[in-house]
């Protein structure tokens, strides 16, 4: 049976699906969500497409046997690679971040910075052409954000190197705008932002998904004050919960409880 409120479903493959959470908690307020952590398979943009797929199968599984009345896909990789996987199998509303940020973007000439998998995929640039022809998308791989922002080094020297050579195709393409296409992203947004120059936009998909939802929850009357609490969250992770409790207490400004499941891998072809 549904819930007679309705109970969102988010997962990521860490800290990342945070982001979207808290913009969903901006906008709608502290309603009731499930949020799921693969933090076992961390990170999901450097594996195969077969196995994101096989991963997304799995979790989707997960939590529509949690009884959720809509689905938000808060990974990127998990909308490049599979969300056709996502919308086969769910029986409730999927809402995606590539379609939230190709709405979001009227630029011209848009950058994207992304996994290695979301990269690859192009997902990003076919979502975008498709919706506004003619826009010039430059796409690039930063491998190494996940695991440093995941390990909370943040925005230190290494960071600033690396960040800088993600940036750089794209600057040299002079965009207008980026697009934070990886959902751990967001939680660097100003540390990016110090090394673009002004003008240029940075896009968090989260934004839009959050607008999205209005379509299934109708649209707030009023949008919440800023810091937004997370009280009505569960949280599951699939290793390490007191890790993963400990990590969110910056971005979420209180430590939830966390409970470890286990997804079974079944077999799949896709
Ligand atoms: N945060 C996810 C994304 O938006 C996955 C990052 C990862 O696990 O590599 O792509």
């Amino acid at each position: 049976m549904r819930p007679l409120t309705p109970r969102l479903g988010l997962f990521d493959s860490g800290l990342g699906g945070i982001t979207v959470l808290k913009k969903v908690v901006e906008r709608h307020g502290d309603i009731s969500c499930v949020y799921l952590g693969d933090t076992a398979r961390l990170p999901y943009g450097e594996k195969q497409p077969a196995e994101i797929r096989l991963i997304a199968k799995e979790v989707v599984e997960w939590l529509l046997s949690q009884d959720v009345s809509a689905i938000l896909v808060a990974c990127n990789t998990t909308n490049s690679l599979a969300i056709d996987i996502v919308q086969n199998i769910s029986t409730v509303p999927v809402l995606n971040l590539i379609n939230a940020a190709a709405e979001m973007t009227t630029e011209s000439r848009v950058g994207v910075l992304a996994t290695s998998a979301t990269a690859a995929s192009s997902a990003y640039k076919k979502r975008i052409e498709a919706f506004r022809p003619g826009t010039l998308v430059i796409e690039n791989a930063c491998p190494e954000f996940v695991p440093m922002i995941e390990n909370g080094e943040l925005c230190q020297e290494s960071m600033k190197r690396f960040a800088i050579e993600y940036l750089k195709p794209l600057l040299e393409a002079h965009v207008e705008a980026i697009i934070l296409g990886c959902s751990h992203y967001p939680l660097i947004q100003p540390f990016l932002q110090e090394l673009v120059p002004k003008g240029i936009r940075l896009i968090d998909p989260a934004i839009g998904i959050a607008c999205q939802l209005d379509r299934v929850l109708g649209e707030p009357q009023s949008i919440c004050q800023r810091p937004c609490k997370v009280s009505n969250t569960r949280f599951f992770v699939t290793s390490n919960p007191i890790g993963f409790s400990l990590r969110t207490l910056p971005w979420l400004g209180n430590r939830p409880e966390v409970e470890l499941i286990s997804l079974q891998p079944k077999a799949c072809f896709f």
